[in-house]
């Protein structure tokens, strides 16, 4: 099976069991929903009348709070089970929101230029090639375009496990290239899920190669001190987990050529 098919197997049966991935949004949260989705404030005051590509963000929070502050939404995710969660909760509402079954590193039947927001939750662990996802995003994007995505940090990823002495263990090389091996710590992993590690110079150099400024950047918090070794706020006060952008759509008519790549490791 590729793992693509894996990942969707993987997310239909999250959605299926109910986890916590699979949250609907709330009533409370459908009467604030920018300030829900946007507690740094990285979103403009109003997203009514926009058009806003939530992807691989199926689940029925992002695309109903969306919905709710009046943006035109598109869902796109990998997952039938997710993406009914998003139909179901629109219909409910009374909301207008269109899903498409699709893989993030494929937008072929969305049209350039069509978006003004893109909004993506941590998911971009599931593909290889985090180039050709920048790629898509940047092309089906609007000039002046705010793309905000979530990602796993990748010292997270290279976590196996735990020693006796509750230490964590860099057990996968930074470097790593392919599925990330089984990890016996799975506070960061989704059970059946495939993985793939992204490097910083991935992450954070090929957005601004994808014709992206970065305008901020921030790590979710997920320490605590007190927690228990097991609980993922113990392995959070270690190793961050996660990292968030706020990246700009360059004008295409400024775009600078794009630089040939310096990276020494193949991509
Ligand atoms: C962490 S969930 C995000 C959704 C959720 N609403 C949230 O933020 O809590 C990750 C999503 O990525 C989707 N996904 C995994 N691989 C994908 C791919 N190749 N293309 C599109 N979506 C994918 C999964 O089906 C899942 O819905």
């Amino acid at each position: 099976m590729s793992f693509i098919n894996q990942n969707k197997a993987a997310w239909n049966q999250l959605a299926d069991s109910g986890s916590v991935f699979a949250k609907v949004a709330t009533d409370t949260e459908c009467a604030e929903p920018l300030k829900v989705l946007d507690g740094r404030g990285w979103l403009p005051g109003s997203v009514r009348g926009l058009d806003v590509l939530c992807l691989a963000a199926a689940g029925g929070w992002q695309s109903v709070l969306y919905a709710s502050a009046g943006a035109n939404v598109t869902v796109v995710d990998i997952s039938p089970s997710m993406l009914a969660l998003d139909r179901r909760e629109a219909e409910r509402r009374q909301l207008k929101v269109r899903t498409l079954e699709a893989s993030m590193d494929d937008l072929s039947e969305l049209a350039e230029a069509s978006f003004d927001i893109v909004h993506q939750p941590v998911s971009t662990c599931y593909v290889a090639n985090l180039g050709q996802v920048y790629a898509e995003i940047s092309r089906v994007l609007r000039d002046g375009g705010l793309y905000i995505s979530q990602h796993k940090q990748p010292t997270s990823l290279q976590v196996i496990g735990r020693t006796d002495r509750q230490h964590y263990v860099i057990g996968t090389s930074y470097y790593h290239q392919g599925p990330l091996p089984p990890a016996t710590d799975t506070s960061y992993r989704e059970p059946g899920a495939t993985e793939f590690l992204h490097r910083w110079e991935q992450l954070v150099g090929g957005l601004c190669r994808a014709g992206f400024v970065l305008e901020d950047l921030s790590e979710p918090y997920r320490g605590d001190p007190t927690a228990a070794p097991g609980d993922y706020h113990h392995r959070g006060w270690f190793v961050a987990p996660y990292l968030r952008m706020k990246a700009r759509r360059v004008n295409r008519a400024t775009q600078p050529a794009q630089a040939a790549s310096k990276l020494w490791m193949p991509q």
